[in-house]
């Protein structure tokens, strides 16, 4: 299967002088199709979609469709739905949960990674303009492969890792060290983090980005797990931890509200403390 690379034409240097990258073959965003027209009654809202398939050889294009907000939900997603289901079915996007807990519908809206179905239709000025996660590679429209993303997180071994025997009940944690996983727990692994992250477009061959850094640091803070010095020995490498250069791009888009600057900040002291 051909992929295609979501590519910024002009990226600036660390002298602030800007460089120029050649583009790729297809990856010219042209207008594309306008699929409907808004109507004299209602509360019509403009979409503008990023469209391209591996299928056709042709180059990206960005396709425009119209909604009636009053016959449609208040979501971007509801809309992405409406649109797929009575005007265009070819249009390709994930989505399962509709509520903020799968992360599978991340996507850039309005220029800022976040979910679909939890970004409001009203929170938009004029157009809405979606794009799939930038800096990734792109399977259609706006699906991004996470396949690198996801062996990135089992690289960390994600899982509970013990050396004394297994209790017969269950493995138990106090109160308070169960509060310090909070703010880690609750990521749903959606990538808009590592999307919006510089260090992340530029090296993701081998910086592990902020997603999985915050995950990484979930299972060393869990009071239950035993492998403390071999998860830190896994991730302290000049590139897979240390690519972050705590520009906070990460924290601004997580749509859970989690902080990943600040786990990544806390690896970093914890294996300052481990030296000394
Ligand atoms: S703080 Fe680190 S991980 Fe977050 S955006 Fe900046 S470089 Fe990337
Ligand atoms: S930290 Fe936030 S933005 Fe990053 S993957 Fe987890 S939920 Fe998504
Ligand atoms: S559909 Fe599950 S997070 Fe949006």
């Amino acid at each position: 299967m051909s992929l295609l690379i979501h590519f910024r034409c002009s990226a600036t240097e660390t002298d602030g002088s800007m460089v120029q990258l050649t583009l790729p073959r297809n990856s010219t965003v042209k207008s594309g199709k306008v699929w409907n027209s808004p109507q004299s009654s209602g509360r019509w809202k403009e979409f503008r979609i990023y469209r391209w398939s591996p299928d056709d050889g042709e180059n990206p294009r960005i396709d425009i469709y119209w909604l009636d907000q009053d016959q449609c939900g208040p979501m971007v997603l509801d809309g992405l739905i409406k649109i797929k289901n009575e005007i265009d079915q070819t249009l390709t996007f994930r989505r399962s949960c509709r509520e903020g807990i799968c992360g599978s519908c991340s996507m850039n809206i309005d220029g800022t990674n976040t979910l679909a179905c939890l970004k409001a239709i009203d929170d938009v000025k004029g157009a809405i303009k979606i794009y799939p996660l930038p800096h990734m590679q792109v399977i259609k429209d706006l699906v991004p492969d996470m396949t690198h993303f996801y062996a990135q997180h089992r690289s960390i071994e994600p899982w509970l890792k013990t050396e004394t025997p297994t209790p017969p009940t269950e493995w138990k944690q106090s109160r308070d060290d169960r509060e310090k996983l909070d703010g880690l727990y609750e990521c749903i692994l959606c990538a808009c983090c590592s999307a919006s992250c510089p260090s992340y477009w530029w090296n993701s061959d081998r910086y592990l980005g902020p997603a999985i850094l915050l995950q990484a640091y979930r299972w060393i803070n869990d009071s239950r797990d035993e492998a403390t010095g071999e998860r830190l020995d896994n991730i302290e490498d000049p590139f897979r931890l240390y690519r972050c250069h705590t520009i906070l791009n990460c924290t601004q888009a997580c749509p859970k509200g989690l902080n990943p600057a600040k786990a990544i900040a806390e690896l970093k002291k914890l294996m300052v403390e481990r030296r000394v």
